[in-house]
């Protein structure tokens, strides 16, 4: 792998025209692999709250937690641009220094390149303090989980014209704060469409339609591993659930039986004398 892609690689991806795709990881190993496939983006999402942790929202998600992904995620990749979630309530209009802190320690100590914040028009004084200090940010709208309370649910965003127009005004509005991209999540398509035209940087959707500039899905959806709960906006591209019980079953079988291991897994007295 060569250089690791920049906020300015993104851009001219989507000024090419070339799609850019986005997709979380959580820990080492998958970043490593996801990092050799060449996708551009890796996500650590908050989202590890209720895949990795069990919570069943990403409300209680810290600041030490995403670090502490956020690191073996680093860790695990050359080239792709590794963005990190920062958690609820580690950051707010109201309060620029405790954002500034919460960005800084994400990337000092996370190891990321940029940070992803969730919110509209209300989070441009957030966007602006962390990029003029240096820290590129992505911004998050439509469905935002961090406010689910307010929200009321788990459902499109931007219906209606009023809607579609707010929307809109706030994706411009962070656009000018300086975010370098931004994810449109549960935005019906053809409102995603508009705000992708009328944006200079590139757009990132899930469950956002086709013509966003980029797309983003969670690993677990992907892999098969979220078993029974995939949303409408998710594509699984493997069956690893299966894959993993089945092998597992196996190695209970095997174990269970006395056949494993054999004796080409096991180390004979003679044979480490003969070396
Ligand atoms: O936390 C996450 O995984 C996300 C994506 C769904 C965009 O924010």
């Amino acid at each position: 792998m060569g250089k690791r892609i920049s906020i300015h690689d993104l851009r001219r991806m989507k000024h090419k025209g070339e799609k850019i795709a986005m997709l979380t990881c959580y820990d080492y190993t998958s970043a490593r692999i996801v990092d050799q496939v060449g996708i551009p983006i890796i996500l650590v999402g908050d989202s590890l709250g209720m895949v990795m942790h069990g919570h069943d929202s990403t409300l209680r998600v810290t600041l030490d937690m995403m670090i502490h992904h956020s690191r073996s995620v680093s860790r695990g990749t050359t080239g792709a641009m590794v963005v990190v979630d920062l958690p609820f309530g580690s950051y707010s209009a109201s309060d620029l220094p405790l954002s500034l802190g919460t960005a800084r320690r994400a990337i000092a100590e996370g190891g990321a390149t940029a940070v992803k914040i969730e919110g509209g028009r209300r989070m441009a004084p957030v966007v602006g303090t962390l990029v003029a200090s240096g820290i590129p940010v992505m911004g998050h709208i439509g469905l935002t989980p961090q406010s689910i309370h307010m929200i009321g649910g788990y459902r499109v965003q931007g219906r209606g014209d009023e809607a579609g127009e707010r929307l809109l005004a706030a994706a411009k509005t962070l656009e000018e704060a300086g975010a370098f991209a931004m994810v449109l999540e549960c935005v019906p398509a053809k409102l995603a469409k508009r705000i992708s035209e009328e944006l200079t940087i590139p757009t990132i959707g899930i469950g956002a339609g086709p013509e966003c500039d980029g797309q983003v899905q969670v690993w677990h959806d992907l892999m098969g591993l979220t078993q029974g709960m995939n949303p409408r906006h998710a594509k699984a591209y493997a069956q690893l659930a299966d894959t993993i019980r089945g092998a597992a079953a196996a190695y209970l079988e095997d174990v269970t039986a006395g056949s494993f291991p054999g004796p080409e897994h096991s180390f004979d007295f003679d044979e480490l004398m003969d070396r």
